[in-house]
């Protein structure tokens, strides 16, 4: 490891990288909570595995674990609201978190968002803790499309979204 590698200028590094924004679901009833996610990943098509980090103090870390499942549900521009809640920012816990949108559930119960822009429904393949978080490789059960619409982006510590680039051609495939 080399010592002089400052966190802080990591983390400055980090946040210019743009990330699409997902809430990870787990849980069902009283016992549901989540977090928003940047850190979704795809990690493979054949067979269909995605991975995402977590945070082991994270509120959903210990749920998440035993249930073996979660919901992966990529957010559109219209729904930073639901980031801010899941990320905690207004003191929001558990459950409550869920208010105010409607949920759904596939195969594994884990809840999965109405008008998500996908909503990807995953059981546990593996867990990797490795220093603060956990590597989850989710098995995908189910995958709903939502309609079509931009993303919430989030970039140097802002959220945004395609409507911003209006200079960039959105060219839409499949
Ligand atoms: C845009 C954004 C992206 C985030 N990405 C992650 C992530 O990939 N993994 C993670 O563990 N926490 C991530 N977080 C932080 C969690 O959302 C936040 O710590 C969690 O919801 C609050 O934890 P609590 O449930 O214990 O209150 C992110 C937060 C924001 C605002």
């Amino acid at each position: 490891m080399n010592p002089t590698i400052d966190p802080a200028a990591f983390r400055q590094a980090m946040r210019r990288l743009a990330g699409g924004v997902g809430l990870i679901t787990v849980g069902t009833g009283d016992d549901r909570t989540g977090l928003t996610a940047t850190s979704v990943t795809s990690l493979s098509a054949d067979p269909p595995r995605l991975l995402v980090c977590i945070n082991r103090s994270a509120s959903a870390w210990p749920i998440l674990k035993e249930y073996g499942a979660f919901g992966v549900n990529l957010l559109d521009a219209n729904q930073q609201d639901l980031a801010d809640r899941f990320a905690g920012k207004s003191g929001e816990k558990g459950a409550a978190r869920f208010a105010g949108a409607r949920w759904k559930s596939l195969v594994t119960g884990a809840p999965l968002l109405n008008g998500a822009l996908a909503a990807i429904d995953c059981t546990i393949e593996e867990i990797i803790e490795r220093h603060s978080h956990a590597i989850v490789i989710g098995r995908i059960e189910a995958v709903e499309l939502g309609d079509w619409s931009d993303p919430l982006l989030y970039w140097s510590g802002v959220y945004r979204t395609t409507r911003d680039l209006p200079a960039v051609p959105l060219v839409r495939v499949g």
